[in-house]
Formats: structure tokens, C-alpha cells, sequence
């Protein structure tokens, strides 16, 4: 009897360590967890004729734009290498972005989409809330494809320049992420 009584006690045990071993340890992808930092710049108008980036819909009778609630957003940047309006193109930064109730915290949701041969067709996915007028803006990676699959991390953004007259605005985007 209390050998029969230890034995199902080993048993709970053993099982209980095996199943918060498997609870532990992340379900493993393809080969090993590694981490790609990057700085990418997105090539941004906020109107003219080109514009990437503009007020879509907002509340009826109300304002439409970045700064008052409500507003729908879309954006479609070209994302270059380099600053440079003349660098490379290697994919663009497409989604969307919600203005809050005090019209500076902004819910925003785009896709970096890449072009480039080396992670050619690959996205990642960001996601997240700021105040849209702070110098570094900071949102989750939340997931990604093809080279980024099971993608973790975060972006940070910064307008390094805004030209007014022309509506062009020179983001940069800083990309860390942990991914198989
Ligand atoms: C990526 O950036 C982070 C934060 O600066 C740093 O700690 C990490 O070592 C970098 N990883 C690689 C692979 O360069
Ligand atoms: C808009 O794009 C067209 C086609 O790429 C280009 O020829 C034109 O110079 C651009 N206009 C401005 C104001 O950037
Ligand atoms: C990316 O893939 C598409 C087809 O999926 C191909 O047409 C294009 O040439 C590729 N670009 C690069 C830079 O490899
Ligand atoms: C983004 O990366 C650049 C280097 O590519 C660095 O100079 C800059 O400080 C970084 N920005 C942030 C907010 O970390």
C-alpha cells in the first residue's frame, strides 16, 4: 500500500515537472532563435500630389485630420535604406493609424513590407499606441512572415525631418526583433 501510494506520488511528480517543462520551453520554429536589429527610413507625404499618407474618414461634420479624434489614417510610405529620397527602395510601410479623444495619442497598426532580395516578400507586423508628437515613438513587433515568422520586438520612429510647403516628412524607423 505505501509503496503503491509513493509510486503514484512519483508519477504526479514527474509528470507535473514534464508538463511545466513543456509549458516552458517556447515551441521551437525552424532552427534557432536570433535577433535583427535595423534602421530603415520611410519616405513619407502628408498631402500634394503624391501623397502616402492621408486623413481618410472621420467623425460626420467633424474635422478630418491627425490631430483630432477620430480620424482614420492610411498610409503607404516607400521605405528606403538610406535617408536619402534617392536610396534604394527596399519595401514600404503600409497601414493605419486611429487619433484618440485628446488628439495626440494615436492607435497604429502598418506592416513593414519588404522588397529587398534579402528578405524579399518577408513582413513584420507593428502595433501599437503613442503620442504621435514625442520625438520617439515606440510600438510592439507582434508578429511577422516568411523570414520573420514567430517575429517579437519593437520599432521605434522618429521624424528626423518635415518640410512643410512639400509635405514631406523623413521618418526613420528602428526595427529589433527576435525571430527564427
Ligand atoms: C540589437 O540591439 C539591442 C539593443 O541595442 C542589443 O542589445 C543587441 O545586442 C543587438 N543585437 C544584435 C544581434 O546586434
Ligand atoms: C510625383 O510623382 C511623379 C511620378 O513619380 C513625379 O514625376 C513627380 O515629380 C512627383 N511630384 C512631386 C511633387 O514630388
Ligand atoms: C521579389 O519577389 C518577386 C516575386 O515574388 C520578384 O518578382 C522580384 O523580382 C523579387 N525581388 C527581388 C529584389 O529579389
Ligand atoms: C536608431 O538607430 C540609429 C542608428 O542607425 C541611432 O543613431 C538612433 O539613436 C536610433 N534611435 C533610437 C530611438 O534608438
Amino acid at each position: 500500500m505505501a509503496t503503491r501510494t509513493n509510486f503514484s506520488m512519483l508519477f504526479l511528480v514527474v509528470s507535473g515537472i514534464v508538463m511545466v517543462m513543456l509549458w516552458v520551453l517556447p515551441a521551437k520554429a525552424d532552427g534557432e532563435l536570433r535577433e535583427t536589429n535595423m534602421t530603415v527610413y520611410f519616405q513619407d507625404y502628408s498631402g500634394g500630389p503624391n501623397a502616402s499618407s492621408l486623413p481618410m474618414v472621420g467623425f460626420p461634420g467633424k474635422i478630418w485630420s491627425v490631430t483630432d479624434f477620430g480620424t482614420l489614417l492610411v498610409t503607404d510610405d516607400r521605405m528606403t535604406e538610406g535617408p536619402e529620397l534617392t536610396s534604394a527602395t527596399i519595401g514600404r510601410g503600409q497601414g493605419i493609424s486611429v487619433t484618440g479623444l485628446d488628439g495626440l495619442n494615436a492607435y497604429v497598426s502598418f506592416s513593414i513590407v519588404f522588397t529587398n532580395e534579402a528578405y524579399n516578400g518577408s513582413t513584420i507586423e507593428v502595433q501599437g499606441n503613442s503620442n504621435q508628437f514625442k520625438a520617439v515613438r515606440e510600438y510592439g513587433v507582434v508578429s511577422g512572415t516568411g523570414k520573420f515568422r514567430y517575429a517579437r520586438g519593437y520599432v521605434t520612429v522618429e521624424t528626423i525631418s518635415y518640410d512643410r510647403s512639400t509635405y514631406y516628412a523623413l521618418l526613420r524607423v528602428n526595427v529589433s526583433v527576435r525571430h527564427y
